[in-house]
């Protein structure tokens, strides 16, 4: 039997794996690839302002999963459990329809050709703009994952619960400073999280049947009134006292005790983390320049495995089976 195939299927792998990330990937096979995926965003904005909060939230849970390779976009199927049914995901994501319109819309304009991996990328850029944001130029050229594990998911996703020197290991190992950890947490500018992620803070901490002593106790008040005892705990609250801009009003509130999850506020009790929280409280340009760097290095992850143009985000073209 000949080994060609086998040799050529190897050197597509090899050359999937190693094809550096680049700005500008698509200029010749899809010039107005990021026009397009920003007008997109746009409108998804006007007719759902949370959907900028949602979406680029998805850059961090693809990301960390076995690299950015939307795996995070594929629906479950009857051998193949997903990220989407993962604890930090389950009941908390939302505004998957708009990766599904950038897709379309791209597949119209350059069929085949652009991945649901870089929408995300450009989507989450596109996303923090449009709330006020940084801009920055993202890398592209990834490849969409053949298959999605909710298992991998919980294994990595950080829990809302989680202190300072916990989420410092774990970006340490995704090659993320101790800055990076600080200044990714600051995408917290914007959104909601539900009282599910607070309960634990507000009511029992650490056990001991008490809040968390470092929430403020007029901000407590208030958490309270949102999220009491007992309450259906799919009910949304503000991640910041300015839920809809990205701006550093994020790491005021930190500094005055009045962080969301208990994740938020750590950063400000701990000394390794706070003194980038007193620099982004104090310096908007330092925190947007820290953002956009942290959000290139996380767009940077790869899972070393062989992909595709997927050509329905939900979905893979080929089995995984067809790799052996
Ligand atoms: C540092 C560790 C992090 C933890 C523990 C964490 C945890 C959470 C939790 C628990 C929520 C609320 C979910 C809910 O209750 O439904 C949330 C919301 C959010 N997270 Fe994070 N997160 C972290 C880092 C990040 C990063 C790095 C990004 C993006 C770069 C991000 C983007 C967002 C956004 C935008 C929202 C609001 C989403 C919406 O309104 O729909 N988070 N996060
Ligand atoms: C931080 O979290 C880790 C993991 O949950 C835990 O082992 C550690 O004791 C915590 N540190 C402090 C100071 O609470
Ligand atoms: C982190 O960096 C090291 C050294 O450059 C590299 O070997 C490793 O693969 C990187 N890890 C990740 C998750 O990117
Ligand atoms: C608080 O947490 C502790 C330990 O996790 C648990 O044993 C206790 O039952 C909890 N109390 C309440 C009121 O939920
Ligand atoms: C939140 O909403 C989902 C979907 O409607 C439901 O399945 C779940 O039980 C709700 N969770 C809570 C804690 O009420």
């Amino acid at each position: 039997m000949s080994l060609l195939p086998l040799v050529l299927f190897l050197l597509l792998i090899t050359m999937a794996v190693a094809t550096p990330l680049r700005p500008g990937f698509y200029s010749e096979t899809c010039p107005e690839a990021e026009v397009i995926a920003r007008d997109v965003m746009k409108k998804a904005m006007v007719r759902e302002p949370r959907s900028a909060a949602s979406v680029m939230r998805f850059q961090f849970h693809d990301c960390f999963v076995n690299g950015c390779d939307a795996s995070l976009l594929l629906d479950d199927t009857p051998t193949m459990l997903g990220e989407k049914l993962a604890l930090s995901n389950i009941n908390s994501l939302s505004s998957f329809e708009v990766f599904d319109e950038i897709k379309e819309a791209l597949e119209e304009a350059c069929p085949g050709t652009v991945s649901c991996a870089d929408i995300i990328i450009m989507a989450s850029r596109d996303a923090v703009s449009l709330s006020g944001g940084p801009k920055w130029e993202v890398k592209l050229g990834r490849q969409d994952s053949l298959t999605t594990s909710k298992e991998d998911s919980d294994n990595i996703m950080p829990s809302p619960r989680s202190n300072a020197s916990f989420l410092i290991d774990l970006f340490a190992k995704f090659n993320l400073s101790v800055k990076d950890v600080v200044a990714l947490s600051g995408s917290h500018s914007i959104g909601q999280g539900r009282c599910f992620s607070v309960m634990v803070r507000l009511y029992n901490q650490s056990g001991s049947g008490k809040p968390d002593p470092a929430i403020d106790p007029m901000y407590r008040e208030k958490l309270n009134k949102l999220c009491p005892l007992g309450v259906d705990e799919n009910v949304t609250v503000d991640l910041d006292a300015t839920p809809k801009l990205f701006d550093n009003q994020y790491f005021k509130d930190l500094v005055a005790g009045r962080g969301f999850l208990n994740s938020d506020q750590t950063l400000f009790t701990y000394p390794e983390t706070r003194e980038y929280v007193w620099l982004f409280s104090e310096d908007e340009d330092e925190f947007f320049k820290a953002f956009a760097e942290g959000m290139v290095k996380m767009g940077d992850l790869r899972s070393g495995r062989a992909g595709e143009i997927r050509s329905n985000c939900r979905v893979a073209n080929r089995k995984p089976v067809d790799n052996l």
